[in-house]
């Protein structure tokens, strides 16, 4: 089995086909292990955790499964899988295991994050999304009523090993998802890797380039800043916008096509605000296109709901609602004020409009 390891500021990242097989001598933690749990949620549990336990052997493992999908990931869920590991005698010296998509890597690590203060956690990301975004960076959290992601932790995991032998059973849209990340990460910091994507077809990509190129830019940012005071920022190009989108349409759209939407209409800002390259608007569109990606926003929206709803954003600053531009494909601008941009509501309005 081959592997590539990236190592990271934290955690190393170990990429390959088949590696759930070798993750005790990928991760030599666990064998200090006194309990393991294992998180995962019902699509991928039934496909995927015996390989796990298998490779955990002779080290038992606890299953627990929640049901797929966003609303899981909730305060409840949390209380139910803590106070269950807490029931079961789970102490210091056990370690969380997440197998599943964001939704099991942000929840399992908040888990972890929490119980005790703190255990150590194994991240198996089992999404194109997951694999190169969700599970890298240290972020953990559940949802509330008020929004996304309002309560969470930093929390790095010991390791993340991202299994290629899983994506085949990846639904379609699923690996469509979370290409749009990668496509983000290619703007914010490497015409390369952009240029990578854009040759690539969906039934013929090359996963492992594209994951491990995906994670050397994400670990590459987040080392500059783990806490998200300035250049972190730049991973929310297509956020701002996209989150508001995503938000409005009651989250039934997958987040990577609000991001999609989100990427054109702030491109279309920092050119119309003279930062940015044009070429990028053409660039960006044909690359989205290619994988079926939307370059416009649904024509039922109505881009003051969208302008009103950009507000809500938590990054938004002293209630100024600011955004991580592009200055070229490969490039972001305004590093000399931390990556956040004020756009005059004008500027979003047409942006959003220009559909
Ligand atoms: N912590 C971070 O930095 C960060 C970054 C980006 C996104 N996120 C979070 O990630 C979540 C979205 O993650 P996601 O897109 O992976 O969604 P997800 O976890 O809901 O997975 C998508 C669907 O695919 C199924 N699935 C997962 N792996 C599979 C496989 N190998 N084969 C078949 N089906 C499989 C899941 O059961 C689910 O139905 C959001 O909650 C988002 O907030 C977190
Ligand atoms: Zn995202």
């Amino acid at each position: 089995v081959s592997v590539t390891t990236i190592s990271t500021w934290s955690a190393p990242v170990h990429i390959g086909h088949g590696i759930i097989a070798e993750l005790r001598t990928l991760v030599p933690a666990l064998d200090r292990a006194h309990r393991i749990a294992v998180i995962t949620d019902e699509n991928v549990g039934p496909q995927y955790a015996d390989r796990v336990a298998a490779a955990l052997a002779p080290m038992r493992s606890t299953l627990i499964s929640i049901p797929p999908g966003e609303l899981h990931k909730s305060r409840a869920t949390w209380a139910q899988i803590t106070d269950a590991l807490l029931a079961s005698g789970f102490g210091r010296d056990s370690v969380i295991v997440a197998l599943g998509g964001g939704v099991v890597t942000d929840l399992a690590g908040f888990v972890a994050a929490t119980l005790l203060r703190g255990v150590p956690l194994l991240n198996i990301p089992t999404t194109v999304l997951a694999m190169v975004d969700a599970a890298i960076g240290g972020k953990t959290g559940v949802d509330t009523e008020h929004g996304k992601n309002l309560v969470g932790a930093f929390h790095s995991p010991l390791a993340v090993i991202a299994d290629l032998s899983v994506l085949p059973s990846l639904p379609l849209m699923e690996q469509i998802n979370g290409l749009a990340e990668a496509i983000k990460h290619g703007v914010i910091a490497d015409a390369a890797y952009f240029e990578l994507l854009a040759g690539t077809q969906l039934a013929t990509a090359d996963w492992h380039a594209i994951i491990e190129g995906s994670v050397r830019i994400k670990t590459r940012v987040v080392a500059d800043d783990e806490r998200e005071l300035g250049r972190r920022k730049v991973l929310n190009f297509g956020h701002t916008i996209g989150h508001a989108v995503e938000h409005l349409l009651d989250y039934q759209v997958p987040h990577g096509l609000c991001v999609a939407m989100g990427m054109m209409a702030e491109t279309r800002m920092a050119i119309a605000l003279e930062l940015c390259d044009p070429a990028l608007e053409d660039a960006l569109a044909a690359v989205l296109d290619r994988f079926g990606l939307p370059t416009a926003l649904p024509d039922a929206l109505d881009v003051d709901a969208v302008i009103a709803a950009t507000a809500a954003d938590k990054k938004s600053r002293q209630g100024i609602v600011e955004y991580a531009l592009p200055a070229r494909c490969g490039a972001m601008a305004g590093a000399e004020r931390g990556y956040g941009i004020p756009v005059p509501t004008a500027i979003v309005a047409a942006a959003l409009g220009q559909a």
